[in-house]
């Protein structure tokens, strides 16, 4: 059985889903069960990946991460999502931008905070 808001990726064609009704105990891609996303929560090389929360304007500002991640065509930060009670809010990046994003939400609302590296895969925080 998949759970909500649980993260796939096939590791063939590279195609990332995100659960958001349970169901079926696998996910098939390119003819092969696809992988369950874990997400890391320690970062150990140069590149920081554990997202930062600030206080924004309207609300908070997730950065990623303590050191700026690249956001090159090859490598960069995909998404950014805030998990509450009830709500997935989800920032898609693209190259060249910076690796943050403002959401509406209040700090405390807040259940996890977690961002997808191409290369890197899950961080969560
Ligand atoms: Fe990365």
């Amino acid at each position: 059985m998949t759970n909500l808001r649980d993260l796939y990726k096939c590791s063939v064609c590279g195609n990332v889903v995100e659960i958001v009704h349970p169901g079926a105990p696998a996910l098939v891609c390119c003819n092969q069960p696809m992988e369950k996303l874990e997400a890391k929560t320690q970062d150990a090389g140069n590149e920081k990946h554990v997202p930062v929360i600030v206080p924004g304007e309207a609300g908070i500002v997730v950065k990623v991460g303590s050191v700026e991640h690249p956001m090159e065509e090859k490598h960069s930060i995909r998404f950014i999502e805030v998990l509450t009670k009830e709500q997935v809010l989800r920032a898609e990046l693209v190259p060249g931008q910076k690796p943050m994003a403002e959401f509406p939400v209040k700090q405390p609302e807040v259940i996890e905070v977690r961002e997808y590296c191409n290369i890197h895969g899950l961080w969560k925080k």
